[in-house]
């Protein structure tokens, strides 16, 4: 099983790199933000309530996000593995994650943090706003994404240093250049 934790703040590239790792590994992929902006457009309860979060970009409580990871866990039991993408994204998640893997027998493969300057996550942010139109890609909200991601976060690459699973990746460049990155580092696993 292939366990990939793939990290960064806001606009790092998380999205678009584990695309291409589906594509090369055949592995399933969860993107917490996506099942929380597909349930926002089904006009669910629980799309209702990260709309109040996400729009001030802030966090959702743990407990909710921790129930989502193991519900979509499960649907997975055949697969080869799984990217996990804005998620963990904090220690109490981190946490979470490290025991719902152990109680089937897994753990992390690796984590990859993608590593961007903040001026490039911003230029990037505002230009995907303007394109897609996605609520939280306006400047005022991003900056208050930033800040969440570097108190609540951020500490999570000390956490997986210590864990034995870290993995620096020069996150600007090339979308091709950081992937080949990406693959050089999981084949080593
Ligand atoms: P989430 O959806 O996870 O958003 P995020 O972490 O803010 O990150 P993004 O999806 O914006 O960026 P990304 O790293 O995926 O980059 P992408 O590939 O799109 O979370 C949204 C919200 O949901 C949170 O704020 C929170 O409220 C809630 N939430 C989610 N998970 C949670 C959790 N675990 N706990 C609590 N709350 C949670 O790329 C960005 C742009 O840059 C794109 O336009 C792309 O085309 C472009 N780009 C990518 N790579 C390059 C490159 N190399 N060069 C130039 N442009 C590039
Ligand atoms: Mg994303």
């Amino acid at each position: 099983m292939l366990n990939i934790v793939i990290f960064g703040a806001p606009g790092s590239g998380k999205g678009t790199q584990s695309e291409r790792i589906v594509a090369k590994y055949g592995i399933n992929h969860i993107s917490t933000g996506d099942v929380l902006r597909a349930e926002i457009k089904a006009g669910t309860e629980l799309g209702v309530t990260a709309k109040g979060y996400i729009d001030q970009g802030q966090l959702l409580p743990d407990e909710l996000i921790i129930d989502i990871l193991a519900n979509t866990l499960d649907s997975f039991k055949e697969s080869k593995g799984v990217i996990f993408d804005g998620f963990p994204r904090t220690i109490a998640q981190a946490e979470a994650l490290k025991k719902m893997l152990a109680e089937r027998g897994q753990e992390v493969s690796i984590m990859l943090d993608l590593d961007v300057p903040e001026d490039e996550l911003m230029t990037r942010l505002i230009k995907r706003g303007l394109e897609s139109g996605r609520a939280d890609d306006n400047e005022e909200t991003i900056k208050k994404r930033l800040v969440v991601y570097h108190s609540q976060t951020a500490p999570l690459i000390e956490w997986y240093k210590n864990d034995g699973k870290y993995q620096h990746i020069h996150g600007s460049g090339t979308m091709e250049g950081i992937f080949a990155e990406i693959a050089e580092a999981i084949d080593k696993i």
